[in-house]
């Protein structure tokens, strides 16, 4: 996938450059989040765990959990546990806060590419604008699937990109000028929102994605879009 687009141009890694990122925007990242998409990542997340609720998962691993805003979520589904794993202690800092009132959620400071989990624990693995981040795209896919027990499921949630000429040019105004703007103005990081929007357009979506899941070894992968194809949800089985 050639030279991954890091945050920062510095000679630290890309996991490392993301990981200062997630850490300087931690405090930030839930208000700009929801201020951003006007609340609508919030049903995407939701709509993912209805998704996940038709298997019925009883241990669920939530990758790239960051603030736990998924890993919230899927309580509805009342399993029996779910691990949020995250390179940023800042962020998990935040969502260990907020998830003090959930106790089967466990968050743990881990690289998503190299999981500290047996092959076959996981009913359910999911990550939420999180895969787009990794510094190894197809390795961490695969990462996810070693982790799933046989017939469990990965269930990636990611910004894509719409297809609809109109709704294109509202969006890539939005997206590449207010949000690194406002993004800027907020948050502090000068990076971290205009990194947004160059990281979803080099990302592959759709068909492409679904090519990466098959290599990493997922079979029956669906693709369902969102909002205008704004976000899509991949679900694939191992
Ligand atoms: C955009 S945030 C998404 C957080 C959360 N899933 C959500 O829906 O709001 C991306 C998160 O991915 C994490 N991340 C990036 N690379 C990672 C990796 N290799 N392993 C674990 N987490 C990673 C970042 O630290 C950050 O918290």
């Amino acid at each position: 996938m050639g030279t991954p687009l890091t945050p920062y141009n510095t000679n630290e890694s890309k996991k490392e450059q993301v990981a200062s990122m997630f850490n300087n925007v931690a405090g930030t990242y839930d208000f700009l989040n929801h201020f951003f998409s006007m609340g609508i990542d919030k049903l995407w997340r939701r709509k993912l765990v209805k998704i996940m609720g038709q298997s019925n998962p009883k241990i669920i691993l939530d990758v790239a959990t960051g603030t736990a805003d998924l890993a919230i979520a899927e309580t509805k589904l009342n399993p029996e546990k779910i691990i949020g794993v995250d390179i940023s202690e800042k962020m998990l800092e935040v969502g260990k806060t907020k998830t003090k009132q959930y106790p089967t959620i466990e968050l743990k400071l881990a690289d998503g590419e190299q999981l500290p989990f047996e092959n076959n624990t996981f009913d359910a693995v999911s990550i939420a604008f999180g895969i787009r981040n990794f510094e190894n795209v197809i390795p961490g896919l695969a990462e996810m699937h070693r982790v799933l027990k046989i017939g469990g499921k990965v269930y990636v949630l990611e910004f894509s990109k719409p297809t609809n000429w109109f709704i294109k040019k509202i969006y890539y105004f939005y997206f590449c000028n207010v949000l690194p703007f406002v993004g800027k103005l907020v948050s502090k990081d000068a990076r971290a929102y205009s990194y947004l929007p160059e990281s979803v357009r080099i990302f592959p979506d759709g068909k492409k994605f679904v090519e990466l899941l098959q290599y990493a070894g997922f079979k029956k992968i669906e693709c369902r879009q969102l909002t205008f194809g704004i976000s899509t949800i991949y679900i694939a089985e191992k």
